[in-house]
Order: C-alpha cells, then sequence, then structure tokens
C-alpha cells in the first residue's frame, strides 16, 4: 500500500468514530465538549500558525496555484461554518448568499451535503430572510452532523427514480433553487443535472459545484502547484454542463457570479431564463 491509498484510508471514518457521530447527531445535548474542544484546536491553529501562504510571497502565482491551495491544503480540513465542516470555497459562499437573495427560494435542494457546513449555511441565510427550507439530499447521511429546522433530510442516490419523485413531489409548485455537489464524473453530473433541471424555477439557478476539476492546471494531487493536469481532464462537471447546456436552451451560464475569479463553480451558476 503507497503513503497516499494509506492516508485516504486513514481518513474513512472508523466504525466507533461512526457510531459516535450518530450517538452526537440524535443526542445534541451532549456534544458541547467536543465543540468545545474543536473550538479550542481550531483557533490555537490559526493563531500558532504563521501565514501559510503568503500573499507577498507569492505574488506572482498564477491564479489556478490559488485554487488547487485551497482545493488541498483549506478545503479539506480548515473550511467551516459555524463549526461545521464546509467543502465550500468562501467566495462561492457569497455568491450563493447574493442568488438566495435575489431568488428568494422557497426550496433550495442540496444534492451532496457531506458534514453539513454548507447545508447549515443555506439554512441560516434563509433564517436572515425569514424565507426557505433545505432538501438536504446524501446517499449517505453518516457524517452529516448539523440540525437546523429549516433542513429536511433525504438520503438516498440522487438519480433513483424513487427520490427524485420524494423531492419533486416536496418542492411542486414552490420556487426552487438546485445545486449539484456529489458525484463529480461527467456522465454522473450529466445524468443529475437532466433529472433536476426541470425542478428549477424561472429565474432560479441550477448550481453545478468542482467543475475547475476540468481546468487546465488543476492539481488532482497535494500541494498548490499548477497542475498534474497539463491538459484538461475530459471526465469531470465541467464537461457535464458544456453538454447539458447545448440541449437546455432554458439555461444560460451567468458569468456575472464568477466575478470574483476565484470560483470551483467555472461556468457552473445556470440561470433559468424561461
Ligand atoms: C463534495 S461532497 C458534498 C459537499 C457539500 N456540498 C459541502 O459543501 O460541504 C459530495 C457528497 O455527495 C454525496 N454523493 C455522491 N454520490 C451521490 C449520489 N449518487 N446521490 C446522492 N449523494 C451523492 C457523497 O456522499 C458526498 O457526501
Amino acid at each position: 500500500m503507497n503513503q497516499e491509498k494509506f492516508l485516504n484510508k486513514l481518513k474513512k471514518p472508523h466504525a466507533v468514530q461512526r457510531a459516535l457521530r450518530r450517538f452526537l447527531f440524535a443526542f445534541p445535548i451532549f456534544d458541547w465538549p467536543f465543540r468545545f474542544l474543536a473550538g479550542l484546536r481550531y483557533s490555537w491553529g490559526i493563531q500558532a500558525e504563521k501565514a501559510p501562504f503568503d500573499l507577498e510571497e507569492h505574488s506572482s502565482y498564477p491564479l489556478i496555484s490559488w485554487v488547487n491551495y485551497h482545493q488541498h491544503s483549506i478545503l479539506g480540513k480548515q473550511c467551516y461554518w459555524m463549526g461545521h465542516r464546509a467543502l465550500k470555497n468562501p467566495l462561492d459562499a457569497w455568491i450563493y448568499q447574493e442568488i438566495i437573495y435575489q431568488v428568494r427560494p422557497d426550496y433550495i435542494v442540496e444534492i451532496g451535503n457531506a458534514n453539513g457546513g454548507t447545508t447549515l449555511f443555506l439554512a441560516n441565510i434563509c433564517d436572515l430572510l425569514n424565507h426557505g427550507s433545505i432538501i438536504g439530499l446524501d446517499i449517505d447521511h453518516s457524517i452529516f452532523g448539523v440540525k437546523h429546522p429549516r433542513i429536511e433530510l433525504i438520503t438516498g442516490d440522487c438519480s433513483s427514480p424513487e427520490i427524485l419523485e420524494t423531492v419533486r413531489r416536496k418542492v411542486q409548485g414552490k420556487k426552487v433553487l438546485v445545486i449539484h455537489d456529489a458525484e463529480h464524473t461527467r456522465g454522473a453530473v450529466l445524468r443529475d443535472l437532466r433529472l433536476y433541471a426541470p425542478l428549477v424555477s424561472v429565474g432560479s439557478y441550477l448550481i453545478v459545484e468542482d467543475s475547475f476539476e476540468g481546468l487546465k492546471g488543476f492539481n488532482y494531487g497535494r500541494g498548490d502547484k499548477v497542475g498534474v493536469f497539463a491538459i484538461r481532464n475530459p471526465d469531470t462537471p465541467l464537461q457535464a454542463i458544456e453538454e447539458f447546456i447545448q440541449d437546455n436552451p432554458e439555461f444560460i451560464i451567468d458569468r456575472s457570479r464568477e466575478r470574483y475569479i476565484l470560483t470551483a463553480n467555472y461556468k457552473g451558476f445556470l440561470k433559468r431564463v424561461r
């Protein structure tokens, strides 16, 4: 077993960890010591470390290097919303906030929730608007650690007809925003976009996460260096978007949502215009 495989294995939640997470999720009253310790560790870490990516030192780096740095050094371990891990580029989260404010969806369907930090973020934005509910759809909610009255979970494969029908029934006649952040291969994303696009309301968005994986220079390995992929990886959400948009003229790619440049959703903010 090489080192990379060994590290990946370590990252998979151990059965005891899973059981503890389930217990804490069921009885959140026992959660506070863990949150307290996690908070201490987090703030000590931040204070103790020197800036890991010094802006002046790296001022001539290409933008894609920042993307790789964020993906590999930040996303997996240092990106939190209210203490919950969120696999989200914070600049994209700001754009989410703008879209939610403008669209005021009744339902946000987040396909792929992982730990739930982003799901909670969406619910908290809805709190500020005093409007909207979140459907958190994931094939496996065992690491999901969030509870909020606006969040309703549906557990199952998003491509299964029963799951799609369950979601469709819930959101029928409502203003709906869909975020796709599940399996990131071209085929899976294209399949899911075709299934969930009809749920998106006119004027609202179908957001496709992690299309930047298809960019030249995106690094699938560790570190911030420009790419393992000196050519475009042909099996990413980006190719799914390019194919989907050709057959679905009711959607346009709203490039204005990429104005911070450093987005995980390159060409991924699809607006339904009719
Ligand atoms: C990148 S993570 C989601 C991250 C989350 N949206 C966030 O911002 O923190 C991808 C998630 O998609 C889920 N997933 C993968 N394939 C799926 C499928 N076919 N149906 C539903 N969920 C799926 C995985 O279980 C995983 O939790």
